[in-house]
């Protein structure tokens, strides 16, 4: 069947065709035609996200995406079997952006909508390339919204074993940017700075930050405390040279991925997974990406690591047609309405 995919939830307007085939176990997909509008050059302006000025932007881009993916994919909307739109979690004015223009589509051209969670589309994302996965699995879902791990014993059995209790860890990278004057968003400027500051193995200010919960006996997260300890540092210093700035980003980058790893290892050892999964924005940090590979790689070799490439890990209309085939085959019923803080069960 064909499914017309629709995302909102945060600053991207992303529309996709997909068609699947195929019952929850061996379900396959393939990519008829994506059309994508991101917003971050206008969010960058303000230095972040404002969800009134997203909406805007989402209710004009919507039916041109519409029209771009529908060509790419050479599909007439008559043509198309279901509409998955995500219902949350994100920006509740985005969602809702995403949701009416979805029934307008239905109700013209008589499609019937599946509400779709955006989190499990980040999950879903990987199984464009791999359509048999094997569970159980574990998610680590890294975005500017999320820090989760999620165990996966099959579609219809998920559950969060672990979240962050504050911060996401993109918005922490984000934030942290922005202390050191760096545009929005600030996760691609403070992996350059960090890389460039390990290339020239610098060492001169011996910065040090802490590592939130390595040790604590559950799978949270928490990134405020440490963005805090990095603004004390930034105040204490005062006058911050570029070369200084460098080292800060480098510790703070060390200081998330010893988190991120030990926490995915803790959770490795106790669930024994066939297959590790990382979706969101934030796979796209090169240190984090390796770190991860060096980790399966080393020490757990039969683990069949999955990290989409980058068009499927940043938001997009793809995984949530994915999810929304999923979510259509497990009879998963979700409300029809904007659901900022939805979960994943
Ligand atoms: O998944 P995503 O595209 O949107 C959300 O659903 O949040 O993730 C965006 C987040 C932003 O916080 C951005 O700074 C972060 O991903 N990000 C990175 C990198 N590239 C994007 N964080 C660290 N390193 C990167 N290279
Ligand atoms: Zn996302």
């Amino acid at each position: 069947m064909k499914l017309l995919g629709i995302e909102t939830s945060c600053d991207e307007t992303a529309i996709a065709v997909v068609e699947a085939n195929g019952d929850l176990e061996s379900a396959s997909f393939e990519l008829l035609g994506s059309a994508i509008h991101s917003q971050i050059e206008m969010h960058r302006e303000y230095g972040g996200v404002y969800p009134n000025l997203a909406k805007r932007e989402h209710i004009k881009n919507l039916p041109i995406v519409l029209e771009e993916a529908l060509k790419k994919a050479s599909v007439e909307m008559e043509e198309i079997d279901q509409i998955a739109v995500t219902v949350g979690p994100g920006l509740e004015p985005a969602l809702w952006t995403g949701i009416t223009f979805a029934k307008e589509l239905s109700e013209k051209y008589n499609k019937p909508l599946i509400p779709t969670n955006h989190m499990e589309g980040h999950i879903a994302s990987v199984l464009l390339a791999n359509s048999k996965l094997e569970f159980p699995a574990i998610a680590l879902l890294i975005s500017g919204g999320h820090t989760e791990l999620v165990v996966l014993n099959g579609w219809k059995d998920k559950k969060i074993i672990g979240q962050t209790k504050d911060d996401a860890v993109g918005e922490a990278f984000d934030k942290v940017a922005r202390m050191l004057g760096l545009p929005y968003p600030g996760g691609p400027e403070i992996s350059r700075l960090a890389e460039e500051a390990r290339e020239k193995k610098m060492d001169e200010f011996n910065v040090k930050f802490p590592r939130p919960m390595l040790h604590s006996k559950d799978y949270d997260f928490s990134f405020s405390g440490l963005k805090t300890s990095v603004l004390y540092y930034i105040k204490k210093h005062g006058e911050i040279t570029p070369e200084h700035r460098q080292e800060i980003a480098r510790e703070f980058e060390d200081a998330v991925v010893e988190v991120l790893v030990a926490k995915s290892k803790k959770a490795i050892e106790e669930f024994n997974p066939k297959t590790f999964i990382i979706g969101g924005g934030v796979i796209a940090n090169k240190k984090i990406k390796e770190s991860f590979e060096a980790l399966v790689r080393e020490e757990y070799p039969n683990i069949k690591l999955l990290i989409p490439g980058k068009s499927l890990t940043t938001d997009n209309a793809v995984m949530i047609s994915i999810a929304g085939y999923l979510s259509l085959l497990s009879g998963e019923k979700l409300e029809l309405k904007a659901q900022g803080n939805l979960k994943i069960n």
